[in-house]
């Protein structure tokens, strides 16, 4: 079974495995790619009537650069110095779509802002019920606003959603070529941060010069949409569960069982498909000529269309 559950697991990457290649991203030792790379979604003016929703909340210490981040991602181009001005935020929401055309999916990306006083809390609240996934910022030469992440921050998301996922964002990363190291966050502290959380992403980036800014949004919908990107979560493989009936969406994999006659293939399948172990009958050898099977499986989770799996 383990061993089944590997070869699905490979084949799905094989499957998808069709990206941009020589692009990685440290991900705080998490696997959060696919074997090529993140899958890249650009900007796009106008929606598309089957966008899938997705709501992303930025937060952190005031002053960290959350809305630089924002403003930058939804205008596809560098801040200004007025936009890089701190101006606290009570709340503003941002809306904007995203594509990828090789595999036709879209987002309605919806981007919120929130006040990083502490005094907002109870405005803040309501909007973390809300959300799909969290983009935790600090700023790289702020030691105390890392460790607030860990103290704050998260502590304070997950009284209201305790499942939501999180990625890890050091903003004004530009800092690290006109300060010194000692003013610098150190990689250790980052790491430590990152695993405390249980950040499915942590990245490195600047507003003033665009690094990363992207790369901080691929990550949320990846792990999001799980297009073939998450095969391994922090806490482990991410579980499909199998369910009765299929959503029109759902996306088709064809796997194969193949190996010397006899040494269990179908029963395998069979205990799979079930759901329980084999009975005696099914664990007897029958020759097997060609048997297709067919199920539906998904992760409500992260995935809500789920997968229909047709074993041959
Ligand atoms: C995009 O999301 C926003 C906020 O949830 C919603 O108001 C808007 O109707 C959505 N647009 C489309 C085309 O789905
Ligand atoms: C990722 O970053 C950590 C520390 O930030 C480092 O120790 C590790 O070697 C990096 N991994 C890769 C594959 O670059």
């Amino acid at each position: 079974m383990g061993q089944f559950v590997v070869k699905f697991i490979l084949l799905t990457i094989l499957v998808k495995s069709k990206f941009k290649s020589s692009e990685f991203y440290n991900m705080s030792g998490t696997i959060y790619k696919t074997p090529n790379g993140l899958l890249p979604y650009q900007l796009t003016p106008t929606g598309s009537p089957d966008a899938k929703d997705l709501r992303l909340l930025v937060l952190g210490d005031s002053a960290c650069g959350k809305t630089s981040l924002l403003i930058n991602y939804k205008d596809g181009k560098p801040a200004t110095q007025d936009e890089l001005a701190y101006i606290p935020t009570i709340f503003e929401t941002y809306n904007c779509f995203v594509t990828n055309k090789e595999i036709g999916k879209t987002y309605n990306l919806t981007l919120q802002d929130t006040a990083g006083q502490g005094d907002f809390k109870d405005l803040r609240t309501p909007v973390y019920a809300e959300i799909d996934m969290v983009i935790a910022c600090y700023s790289i030469d702020s030691s105390v606003s890392l460790a607030n992440i860990q103290d704050v921050w998260i502590p304070e998301v997950k009284q209201t959603n305790p499942d939501v996922p999180i990625v890890l964002v050091a903003t004004k990363s530009d800092l690290k070529d006109q300060l010194g190291p000692e003013q610098i966050v150190t990689p250790e502290q980052e790491e430590r941060v990152a695993n405390a959380i249980g950040a499915i992403g942590h990245v490195q980036a600047s507003a003033l010069t665009t690094e990363n800014v992207k790369t901080i949004f691929d990550i949320c919908i990846a792990g999001y949409g799980s297009i073939g990107t998450i095969y391994k979560t922090p806490n482990g493989l991410l579980p499909y569960q199998l369910t009765p009936t299929g959503s029109p969406d759902a996306k088709d994999l064809r796997l194969l069982v193949l190996g010397d006659s006899a040494c269990g293939k179908t029963s395998l399948l069979i205990n799979y498909k079930d759901g329980k172990p084999a009975t005696q009958d099914e664990l007897a050898y029958i020759p097997t000529i060609f048997e297709t099977y067919n199920c539906f499986v998904t992760n409500q989770e992260i995935d809500r269309y789920g997968y229909c799996l047709l074993f041959h």
